[in-house]
């Protein structure tokens, strides 16, 4: 593996073992941004609430949402629930590392402060080799949401952690860009049938086939997991969903009414405006899904006023791309 490298705020190009530096700053009660397979997340001791409780400050996030619990591997799972259930054994053989959470009734190890609460816990082992040496060299459960201010699109590249966050965190470890680029699927296990919160990476049919039971799968509609609001994932620019076929007409009216447009869209749209951003063609789901919220990064940049987005297709990753725009839009 590639040593990390250790990014200091004010203090360019110092490179050191940023793996051990995480693992003491999380042991000291500090805060650790890593990247993992899907988004970069901003890591806090998980059994101590008071380091938990600067995730929620720096990121500006109301402190009954819950965050999820990161470990090394399913054998750290049992000391934060209070049974591991043969279902659970099964989609963690099947899917850990991997972009799976799953929400579980907790044990008294696990602070009110993670879970908001609640008397469950979501728990992943992120597929990353960055995030897997730190949860190894610190030896315990990292309490992580995405390491994006509370609202905003999830940082998929350390820089956008830096700009999201900037010095409310003390290290980030950078790993490059994530290649998944939306957040994981969260599963509660807890109901019956088990209930998709949030779509992801693993498909609710993925998780219907190793359970052999069925599952349900709300990929829209009203807040269903606390802290999922229906309003999230935002950029600045005001994020429209069209049809391929409206697309063109929809810029081109916009353009002419002075507003300045960024089109995301899997295929390329013609004829557009000059002045368009054209921040694709986004490709298949799985391609669009990791270029995602660099794209919502780049029409900011820019200062679009309006990102025109042309869903991809309700397959595979496409249902969570579909509902991060979904839930971007409707910020507007
Ligand atoms: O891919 C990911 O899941 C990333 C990376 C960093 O692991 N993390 C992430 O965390 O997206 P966050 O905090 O932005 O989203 C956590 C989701 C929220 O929708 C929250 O409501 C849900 O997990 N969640 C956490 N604990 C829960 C619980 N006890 N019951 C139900 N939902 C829970
Ligand atoms: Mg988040």
């Amino acid at each position: 593996m590639d040593v990390p490298r250790r990014h200091i705020p004010g203090v360019p190009g110092v490179v050191t073992d940023g793996v051990a530096a995480g693992a003491r700053i999380l042991a000291a009660g500090g805060l650790v941004a890593f990247p993992t397979e899907t988004v970069y997340g901003l890591g806090a001791d998980a059994r101590n609430p008071d380091a938990v409780a600067r995730i929620f400050a720096a990121k500006g996030r109301p402190t009954d949402h819950p965050l999820i619990c990161h470990i090394a591997s399913v054998d750290d799972l049992a000391p934060l629930v209070a049974e591991v259930t043969p279902a659970a054994r099964a989609l963690a053989d099947a899917f850990w590392p991997g972009p799976l959470t799953l929400v579980m009734t907790r044990s008294a190890a696990v602070p009110d402060a993670v879970t908001g609460g609640r008397d469950t816990v979501a728990v992943r082992v992120p597929d990353h080799p960055v995030a897997l040496a730190l949860l190894r060299a610190f030896g315990g459960p990292v309490a992580a949401p995405s390491a994006n201010r509370f609202g905003r699109p999830s940082p998929t590249r350390a820089d956008d952690v830096r700009d999201e966050l900037g010095d409310g965190v003390d290290l980030v470890l950078d790993g490059g860009p994530c290649a998944i680029g939306v957040e994981s699927t969260v599963l509660d296990l807890v109901s019956d049938p088990p209930q998709v919160l949030r779509p992801g990476g693993i498909s609710a049919d993925d998780i219907a086939r190793v359970m052999n039971a069925p599952v349900s799968a709300t990929s829209s509609g009203p807040a269903r997991a606390p802290g999922m609001l229906e309003a999230h994932y935002a950029p600045g620019a005001r994020v429209e969903v069209v049809s391929a076929d409206a697309a063109a007409a929809r810029a081109a009216d916009l353009t002419a009414a002075g507003t300045s447009v960024a089109l995301l869209a899997p295929h390329a749209i013609s004829p557009l405006p000059d002045s368009v951003l054209v921040l694709g063609p986004a490709g298949a789901p799985d391609a669009y899904a990791a270029l995602l919220y660099a794209a919502f990064r780049r029409a900011d940049a820019a200062r679009c006023q309006v990102i025109l987005a042309v869903p991809p297709p309700a397959r595979g990753i496409g249902v969570a791309v579909r509902d991060r725009l979904a839930r971007a839009a409707a910020s507007a």
